[in-house]
């Protein structure tokens, strides 16, 4: 716990953008600024503090932007930072900025970025989930991810369209590095024969036998849902497998960035303008080394310790639903 209110802050958006991202920073700058602390906008999350590329923020520097995917702010990934001394240069010139609190918006390499800021330096921080992937423990949403699935679904309700008029076999390929929270959603929800998930919801014979059942029934054209997982462009390996197995061509549609862009849903910017506004009132209230969440609908502390160690689980429930209703 800090003893006092930090009488000024910064705020950076880190690791893979997510659109909502801006809506989180608006939130964090006029809350911060309506409470009476200066805001510092930091640019290129991680590695633009290292560099010193920050500057002051006002109610004008993020009008207009609730609407606008990506983030203002820009993003990036920052491997230079699992390093100790680029770690103190990062706490130096936060403390030269006289910054005492920091909000870091991002996903669980930007919490474990925050949380060893905070054990190494003493910096006071708060972490907004952010990532399209929804894989953070601790919360049941992520800024982002909505509108991701919704961009993934639009996708795959066209591929629809075409499949059924030529009678094909579509896969889809999906953002997951790590986790099928996207794949399985938009699996359900565009009706995947198959949905594959890195934590391995189907193989590739299962696969076949779904089409084949399909078949059966009088089905002609099929979708099956793949996180990209390790490797873009996995849903190729797929296809060349099922040919192999069992001679059906499948056509691949690797979505990729696309999701992460895009004006954010409704459902992401109101989630991104509650978590923006917790994050400032946490810092207010001397909390640190916690990211703020959501449970039950409520907005809640998380440790970022808990966040960054712990594994969220894409629900059995969701992949038996997948499965069941695949049939
Ligand atoms: O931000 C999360 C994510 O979009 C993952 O779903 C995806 O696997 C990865 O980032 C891609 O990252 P990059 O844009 O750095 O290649």
């Amino acid at each position: 716990m800090a003893n006092t209110a930090p009488r000024k802050i910064g705020v950076l958006t880190s690791g893979g953008d997510a659109p909502g991202m801006n809506a989180a920073v608006r939130s964090v700058v006029r809350t911060a600024l309506n409470a009476g602390m200066e805001v510092v906008g930091i640019y290129s999350g991680y590695s633009g503090l290292v560099a010193n590329k920050m500057g002051s923020f006002t109610a004008s520097s993020v009008a207009n932007i609730i609407q606008r995917g990506g983030t203002v702010l820009k993003s990036g990934r920052c491997p230079e930072f699992l390093k100790a001394d680029v770690r103190a240069l990062a706490a130096n010139n936060l403390r030269n900025a006289g910054i005492e609190g920091l909000v870091t918006i991002g996903g669980d390499g930007t919490f474990n970025g925050a949380h060893t800021l905070f054990v190494e330096h003493g910096i006071q921080v708060v972490g907004v989930p952010g990532t399209i992937d929804n894989d953070i423990f601790g919360t049941e949403e992520t800024i982002g991810f909505d509108t991701a699935i919704n961009t993934a679904l639009e996708a795959i309700d066209r591929i629809r369209d075409t499949a059924a008029s030529h009678d094909r076999l579509f896969i889809v390929e999906v953002m997951g590095r790590d986790s099928g929270f996207i794949a399985i959603d938009v699996g359900v929800a565009g009706g995947a024969e198959e949905v594959f998930i890195p934590e391995n919801l189907a193989n590739v014979d299962q696969a076949i036998q779904s089409i084949k059942r399909g078949m059966a029934r009088g089905k002609s054209s099929s979708i099956l849902v793949a996180a990209e997982g390790q490797k873009q462009g996995r849903a190729y390996d797929l296809a060349e497998q099922i040919r192999r197995k069992a001679g059906f061509e499948a056509k691949v549609c690797v979505l990729g960035h696309i999701q992460r862009g895009g004006p954010p849903s409704a459902r992401d910017r109101i989630l991104a303008s509650r978590l923006g506004f917790a994050a400032v009132r946490a810092l207010q209230q001397g909390l640190s080394d916690i990211m703020v969440g959501v449970q039950a609908g409520q907005v809640v502390p998380v440790s970022l310790q808990e966040c960054t160690t712990k594994k969220r689980r894409v629900p059995n429930e969701l992949i038996e639903l997948a499965q069941l209703l695949s049939h």
